[in-house]
């Protein structure tokens, strides 16, 4: 192993104890939450709007649009990598390769975040070969041994007198713009590109943070190859149409047929619904936990989805890799680790019926879109009134195009 003082890190804070009692009410969401809560209508009164609304299959499909995309938005604005709970100590490291660029991202002594491209400043190894958290306090590299910092800098070179007119401090890890906010972490995939975290909104900071998103611990993760380009994979987490079809043997039941209560956060959408139980009255039931009866759904902008339940806090990095190819980074954060039978089993039930849900129903879908829209049946997709935040995302997005 690579790293000095390795341990792999499964657990953000062991010293906390936050099980299932610990949930949330309304008091402890934001203002513009609650203010969105509030507006949610009862189920008989939400009626969706007729909409005309069409994208052109290609979207999904060329090439050519596929590098517009890179080019023009995960290349010039700041992209969501990781959870901040998956680094949550002082001294976590991890290597992200995702979106096609090498990343390492290290937290230092004093807790700041950075990134790095993960290769060594020596002849280019990569330092950390595998994806998985660790801690360590300095990084080191398997070829020949040098050793950097936690804030990139390079501090140790085996034989380094036989180097002539060498500095140490000029061959420190090239490092990318990196922030850290509400829980997530953003990179600049370009170094050489203007530092753009415009899409980093304080109202979205703001409602993660309520959420406790960065205290947050990481109970389990995976990852999903999809054959499917990832708007595809992403329109299932923009709209509740689908919800009481595909879901119709799982989650369905759960969820009424109506619209989302959807805010644009800047660049960001943030959708909220009730339950099929819900009824404004509930909102003020004492010490009600908020999670049972409603559900929050965010678009980060670009491409990371967020979605609550009443135990935990689903995120999931949707990386496009080709047209038609993309793969998601799931990660299922609760509010401490299982501290009791009950919760250990409820997270544990949790897991596998979401993995189970988002896994074989909603990347399903998108998958089977994919293959059906590559035959060339159909020159556009059309979009119903329960799938309005779709088109409305995708006017995002077009401004970058
Ligand atoms: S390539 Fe890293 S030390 Fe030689
Ligand atoms: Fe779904």
């Amino acid at each position: 192993m690579n790293l000095i003082d390795t341990a792999t890190q499964t657990s953000a804070q062991p010293s906390r104890s936050k099980g299932l009692a610990q949930t949330q009410t309304i008091s402890d969401l934001s203002e513009s939450q609650v203010a969105a809560i509030r507006k949610i209508p009862p189920h008989d009164a939400a009626k969706p709007r007729a909409i005309d609304a069409r994208r052109p299959a290609s979207i999904f499909l060329s090439n050519e649009r596929f590098e517009l995309e890179q080019a023009n938005i995960f290349r010039k604005f700041a992209v969501p990598v990781t959870v901040s709970a998956i680094l949550s100590q002082p001294g976590s490291v991890i290597a992200h390769e995702g979106y096609g660029v090498p990343l390492l991202l290290m937290r230092d002594k004093q807790g700041v975040v950075r990134a790095f491209l993960n290769a060594c400043m020596h002849k280019g190894s990569k330092l950390v070969e595998d994806c998985e958290p660790h801690r360590a306090g300095k990084v080191t590299c398997p070829y020949h041994a040098w050793t950097f910092a936690l804030d990139g800098r390079l501090v140790g070179v085996p034989r380094e007198e036989t180097i002539a007119n060498f500095d140490k401090a000029d061959r420190g890890l090239a490092e990318l713009a990196c922030r850290e906010a509400g829980g997530l972490i953003w990179v600049m995939l370009d170094r050489t590109a203007e530092p753009n975290f415009s899409n980093i909104d304080d109202e979205l900071v703001g409602d993660f943070n309520a959420f406790d998103i960065p205290d947050m611990h990481v109970y389990g993760r995976k990852t999903f190859e999809l054959d499917a380009n990832w708007k595809l994979v992403q329109e299932p987490f923009l709209e509740g149409y689908h919800v009481q079809r595909l879901h119709a043997r799982s989650v369905g039941p759960m969820f009424a047929d109506v619209p989302n209560v959807t805010s644009v956060l800047g660049h960001n959408i943030r959708q909220i619904s009730g339950k099929i139980n819900f009824t404004p009255d509930c909102l003020d039931i004492e010490g009600e936990n908020i999670h049972k009866s409603v559900t929050h759904a965010y678009l980060v902008f670009p491409n990371t989805v967020i979605v609550t339940s009443p135990y935990y806090i689903s995120v999931m990095f949707i990386m496009p890799k080709a047209a038609g190819r993309s793969v998601v980074d799931y990660i299922m954060l609760t509010r401490g680790e299982a501290d009791n039978e009950k919760a250990a089993d409820v997270y544990q039930r949790s897991y596998e019926m979401i993995l189970n849900v988002f896994g074989n129903e909603d990347f399903r879908a998108a998958e089977i879109s994919q293959k059906g829209l590559s035959s060339g049946a159909l020159e556009d997709v059309v979009y119903c009134g329960l799938e309005e935040t779709i088109p409305l995302y995708y006017e995002i997005l077009e401004r970058y195009l």
